[in-house]
Parts: C-alpha cells; sequence; structure tokens
C-alpha cells in the first residue's frame, strides 16, 4: 500500500475563540486530533498528524476571532472553518457551508427596555440601533421598511440602551439571560443561528477528496456528541 506523505494533504482549519471553540475543538478531539488550542494555551496555530480514518493525514488548526474565521477561509488562509451563522449572514463572505451543527443555536433579536413594546415603530424617526451585526441589522429594517441609524458597537451590547446610547438593539441571544439581567426584553426575532462548518470554494474543487472525508468524519462526530449528550441528559433511560 502507498505510504501517505502526512503534509501533502494537510488541511487547515480555522476555529473560533470564545463559546463555540469547547463543542468545535470537541469534533476534532472525538476524531482522535488533540486539537491543542485554547485551555489556558496562548499558541495561535498548531499542526498535527493523524493516524486514523480517511481523512486528512495531517490538520493545521488556528484560533481567530469569531468574526474573523470567515476571513480566513473567504481567503484560503484556511481551507475550512467552524462559525456561527450570525457572523457567517453579517459578514456577507462568498463561502461554501455544506454542514450545520448541532451545536451554538441562539437567536438574532430586536430587543429593548419593555415600555418599547407598545411602540409604533413605523411612526418613530431617528431610531437608534446598537449592535455587532450592523449588515443584519440594516437589512431587517429595511425589510420593514423603516430606516434607522446603527450604532456599531464590538461587545455588552444590552448596555446602549441601558445609558441612553441607543433606544433598541440586534443581538444575539442564547439563553435570555443578559436581557433578563439587564432588564431587557426581545421584541422580535430576526433570524435563528447554529454553528456551521464553511469551507473555501477553491479548495473544495482542488482537495475534494480530503475535505469531504473530513466532513463525513465530522458529521459523523457531531451526531455521536449529540446523541451521547442527549443520553446524558435523559439520564441514558431511552
Ligand atoms: C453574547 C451576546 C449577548 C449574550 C447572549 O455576548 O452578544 O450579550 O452573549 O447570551 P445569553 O442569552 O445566554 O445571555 P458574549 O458573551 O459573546 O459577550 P459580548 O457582550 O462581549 O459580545
Amino acid at each position: 500500500m502507498k505510504e501517505r506523505n502526512p503534509m501533502q494533504d494537510l488541511l487547515t482549519v480555522a476555529l473560533p475563540k470564545g463559546r463555540l471553540l469547547e463543542p468545535a475543538a470537541g469534533l476534532f478531539r472525538h476524531l482522535g486530533w488533540r486539537c491543542d488550542l485554547g485551555n489556558g494555551s496562548r499558541q495561535l496555530l498548531v499542526t498535527e498528524a493523524g493516524t486514523k480514518g480517511q481523512g486528512p493525514s495531517a490538520l493545521r488548526f488556528l484560533l481567530a476571532k469569531p468574526a474573523d474565521v470567515p476571513v480566513y477561509v473567504e481567503y484560503g488562509a484556511a481551507d475550512l472553518g467552524i462559525a456561527g451563522q450570525d457572523v457567517l449572514r453579517e459578514s456577507g463572505r462568498d463561502l461554501y457551508e455544506p454542514l450545520p451543527l448541532s451545536f451554538g443555536h441562539c437567536r438574532l433579536v430586536l430587543a429593548g427596555p419593555p415600555d418599547q413594546r407598545a411602540r409604533d415603530f413605523r411612526l418613530a424617526t431617528g431610531l437608534r440601533v446598537a449592535t455587532k451585526y450592523p449588515r443584519l441589522a440594516q437589512a431587517y429594517f429595511q425589510q420593514q421598511g423603516l430606516s434607522i441609524e446603527v450604532i456599531p458597537l464590538s461587545g455588552s451590547i444590552e448596555l446602549a440602551p441601558l445609558v441612553g446610547l441607543s433606544d433598541l438593539l440586534v443581538d444575539v441571544v442564547e439563553t435570555g439571560r443578559t436581557l433578563r439581567e439587564n432588564g431587557l426584553v426581545p421584541l422580535a426575532e430576526i433570524v435563528h443561528c447554529q454553528a456551521a462548518v464553511v469551507v473555501n470554494r477553491v479548495a473544495h474543487r482542488l482537495r475534494l477528496a480530503p475535505i469531504r472525508a473530513l466532513l463525513a468524519e465530522l458529521e459523523a462526530a457531531d451526531a455521536a456528541l449529540q446523541s451521547a449528550a442527549a443520553d446524558t441528559k435523559t439520564g441514558g433511560s431511552s
């Protein structure tokens, strides 16, 4: 049997810092990769030779800010990556998105103080909306035929209406705790999102075999981990 040169079918995978890192890295760990990023380490790039499966014989993992994952993948600095669909839709990058994952579920919502519930936004002028998602927020209000001023922020969005920086906010809600603890309420759901694997379009054409094999492995790992988590929840009683 012909020996594989581990570096010949090396694929680079971009992983996002923050909430999605552990479940994303968990998929690769389930497949036997160490995926030694995060966990207190400051290393941003690790290369690993693999030994099992039909997938690539080596992977290089890079750790990026979530909003930068689509950039690394579109430019081909990473062949594939894992990111939230909120970040992917906001980026507007041209990526192949073959595999939604079972984690990272959240809702992009319009939210604000409870007294905004009764407000007719069609009558409002100069409405200010704070958000990390300026494109998605603009698109949503345009769809409603409303013109707004977007206040772009990079975090702690819930603060903006509390101190008069904005009337409303557009942000993701996962558990709802941040809104609740700041006395805010969701006013409308814009889109549901979850984590997904994205692939560089050129890499997908040129390196079809190892990418396809890795996608199949990731899909199986995601299903296995999801069913293990469901078993734990039900105490394995099914
Ligand atoms: C995200 C998001 C909300 C919060 C929602 O912020 O922007 O603030 O999580 O989660 P919850 O519904 O479970 O409370 P993140 O923790 O990423 O920090 P950030 O405010 O610095 O962006």
